[in-house]
């Protein structure tokens, strides 16, 4: 099954901060691979912005260094290389004053999409966006993209909103959560609303609870700075995490288009309830086999920042009142692996006798690594007398069912800077979205700041601290197991 490329409309991208790392690893690399497949148009132009003095074939030669080094297979291909960069330009600009504005009006084409893309801190978005209008550089047809994270609070994100709305409309405005972006990810909406199969079960009637997984393996080396500021609860479940939780949990929007999604996601978010102290867990990972603990890396031996958390979040409505969500994330784990398992409940009736034990189907959808589904069902234990059950697996692997063709899915960075491109927003987030996820997710850390708790310890390589397992033992559940 090969999928079709539809070329995208003439553009001009700026990219402020166009030699940082960013940039450099996710953001060219992404647009390089689309202009590999054929989806741009012939005369779509690159211009990174940043403070640096670089001339154009300097800046050339560190995008071809960063291109060999994140899509190497591609990059071998010198034809293709060298018809990228010569439509890669790049002017030394300062968002603060007025060096480069001149420069960089004069490198815009009339009659071009124009995105903006803040690849910078959150500190510059406001100067970015007040400079852009004051240089008469947004035309009707301007985007601009801000990355994550979206604010550090509630307060900081509404003034982010606010000072954005004052230059820019919400429909120029494309929030990154990348997880958005991700093939699986969107993936979840085609299951649920692809499917009359699922969807009769999806409330809170037939699913005794969900669980959702994003497990890491990695650590914060690098990012030591911002991670000790942010922690797991910003850093990783007031956006990604909820997304997941979102997409899983909305009704079907009527249809898919930006106001439509986003509308339900909102939905989902205020009618989560406040998490009660006793149905969170924090931890914090000790030095391990395979590195330093977190404190070592953060080089504070008090620090009480969470590299995971696990919690029960319950949505109060009607579909699913009575059904726990349980959330958890973390770094340095034993596997890499994102996954929202839906556990149904019990048959009402076993008509085989309590020998047959008891058996309820789960649907797992895997994110990452290995995407893919597996439903749980139950069959006859082959060759004992009598009716004895068991459990097998119903597996599909995408790669495997769509073919050789489809083993090396867009990454996420490049569906969404091609949907900014288009003008299509559904897999963005809107403002007040991320205004509700932060008034859910503030509370839960003032509780925390307020008792002065201190994250668990958990071992590197392992599934995180022991109190998770308790949560969900508490009430009679247990975790599945985090695989590869
Ligand atoms: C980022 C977080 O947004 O997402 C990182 O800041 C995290 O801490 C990363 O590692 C995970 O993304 P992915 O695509 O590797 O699952």
């Amino acid at each position: 099954m090969v999928s079709r490329v539809i070329p995208v409309d003439p553009f001009d991208l700026v990219i402020f901060g166009g030699t940082g790392d960013l940039a450099q690893r996710k953001i060219l690399p992404a647009l390089f691979r689309r202009y590999c497949a054929g989806q741009w148009s012939a005369d779509a132009r690159i211009i990174a912005a940043a403070r640096g003095e670089l001339d154009v074939n300097a800046f050339r030669e560190m995008v071809s260094v960063s291109l060999n080094r994140h899509v190497p297979k591609r990059a071998k291909d010198l034809k293709a290389l060298n018809g990228f960069l010569a439509n890669v330009d790049y002017v030394a600009l300062d968002a603060l004053s007025d060096s480069g504005w001149s420069e960089l009006a004069g490198k815009l084409r009339e009659d071009r999409i124009r995105a903006f893309y803040f690849s910078v801190g959150p500190r510059l978005f406001g100067p970015l966006a007040e400079r852009i209008n004051a240089s008469g550089l947004a035309n009707t047809e301007t985007r601009i993209v801000v990355e994550k994270p979206f604010g550090h609070d509630l307060q900081s994100a509404q003034a982010l909103n606010a000072t954005l709305a004052a230059h820019f409309s919400e429909s120029q405005i494309y929030r990154i959560d990348h997880y958005l972006g991700k093939e699986t990810v969107q993936n979840l909406m085609a299951v649920r609303f692809g499917n009359m199969l699922f969807e009769p079960l999806w409330n809170s009637q037939y699913v005794d609870h969900i669980q959702i997984t994003v497990a890491e393996t990695v650590g914060i080396d690098g990012r030591e700075e911002y991670y000790e500021r942010a922690g797991a609860m910003r850093d990783m479940v007031q956006n990604h995490l909820m997304q997941l939780l979102c997409l899983i949990a909305m009704e079907p929007p009527a249809k898919f288009d930006p106001n439509a999604v986003r509308d339900e996601k909102l939905k989902v978010i205020r009618a989560l309830d406040p998490v009660e102290p006793h149905h969170i867990v924090r931890g914090q990972f000790a030095a391990g086999p395979d590195g330093p603990g977190y404190r070592e890396v953060v080089g504070n031996p008090r620090s009480t920042t969470e590299s995971y958390v696990a919690l029960r979040a319950h949505i109060s409505n009607w579909r699913w009142a009575g059904t726990p969500f349980y959330l958890r994330t973390g770094k340095r784990l034993v596997a890499r692996s994102s996954v929202i398992n839906v556990l149904f409940k019990d048959a009402p009736h076993s008509i085989f006798g309590e020998e047959a034990g008891r058996h309820a189907n789960a649907l797992s959808i895997r994110l990452q690594p290995n995407e893919g589904i597996t439903l749980k069902v139950t069959i006859k234990e082959p060759g004992q007398g009598g009716m004895r059950l068991v459990d097998v697996p119903l597996d599909m692997s995408f790669a495997e069912a769509l073919g050789p063709e489809n083993q090396d899915p867009p990454d996420a960075y490049e569906r969404l800077v091609m949907d900014v491109i288009r003008g299509n927003q559904t897999l963005f987030m809107r403002g007040d979205e991320v205004e509700a996820a932060w008034a859910w997710t503030d509370p839960v850390i003032a509780g925390w700041q307020a008792r002065g708790d201190v994250p668990k310890p958990y071992d590197s390589g392992s599934t995180g601290p022991g109190d998770a397992e308790l949560l969900m033992k508490r009430d009679g559940r247990r975790w599945q197991g985090i695989k590869p």
